[in-house]
């Protein structure tokens, strides 16, 4: 794809992922691989960087983003055979100068979690569209089981007005009849809560909620973030 069809934001999210592979990847290393489109920028510049010699090995964070990684020529490992990774480079829907994030406005938090924090390392790619004041302007995806999903939601709910919340709504991804199923056959219940006073606290109380897989707020996981600018360049955030 050449530059005059890409997008100002495209620019900026290949940017980030590309930088990301020049300053952080190095031969030998383990590798979480993101979701979503940045992240896959990243994934098709490490084909590239594997293809010129480069020796790593990449866990995905979905189905999606497996089928990039094996057309464009990136050896996966099982993260259950791997152990530990070195490093988890993947993208994010907001993030927060204290690295805190929104992450799966692409359906795959849950992957992402568990592979980001089965790594030493997890940097966030982003654009410059994604760096916010405050979390929340982007609704926040909690993955559900679907059996008894409304009443997970009315507990969701009520943890919401809790925390200062009352008027969030929660949607259930893809409406009742035909909801979107992730990668792991759970729902998404985004919710659009507009400022999030508390992430840090949020984030751990969703997750006592029987129903609750996870969310979508990542505090305390990434380690550093790289953004990209239309212009073609990137640099850490901070
Ligand atoms: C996937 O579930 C998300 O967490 C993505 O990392 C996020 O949505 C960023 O996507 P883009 O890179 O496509 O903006």
């Amino acid at each position: 794809m050449n530059d005059e069809t890409l997008s100002p934001q495209d620019i900026a999210k290949r940017a980030a992922g590309v930088a990301a592979i020049d300053c952080y990847v190095r031969t030998g290393m383990k590798l979480g691989l993101g979701s979503g489109s940045t992240s896959h920028w990243m994934v098709r510049t490490l084909g590239e960087r594997v293809r010129a010699g480069l020796d790593v090995v990449g866990v995905p964070t979905s189905t999606g983003t497996a089928e990039v990684a094996l057309e464009a020529g990136v050896p996966l490992g099982d993260l259950d055979d791997l152990g530990e990774l070195d490093l988890t480079l993947d993208g994010a829907d907001e993030i927060d100068r204290q690295l805190r994030m929104i992450k799966g406005g692409g359906a795959c938090l849950l992957w992402e979690k568990i592979v980001a924090t089965a790594s030493k390392r997890m940097v966030a790619l982003v654009d410059d569209k994604k760096v916010v004041e405050g979390l929340g302007a982007f609704p926040l995806p909690v993955e559900v089981v679907r059996f008894g999903w409304t009443a997970t939601r009315r507990l969701m709910e009520r943890l919401l007005a809790a925390h200062g919340l009352e008027r969030a709504e929660v949607v259930i991804r893809g409406g009742p009849t035909t909801p979107l199923l992730t990668d792991s056959g759970n729902v998404i219940l985004d919710c659009r809560l507009g400022a999030i006073a508390d992430p840090d606290g949020l984030m751990v109380g969703l997750n006592g909620i029987p129903g609750v897989v996870e969310n979508g707020l990542f505090c305390g996981v990434a380690d550093k973030a790289l953004v990209g600018y239309p212009d073609g360049t990137a640099r850490e955030l901070g």
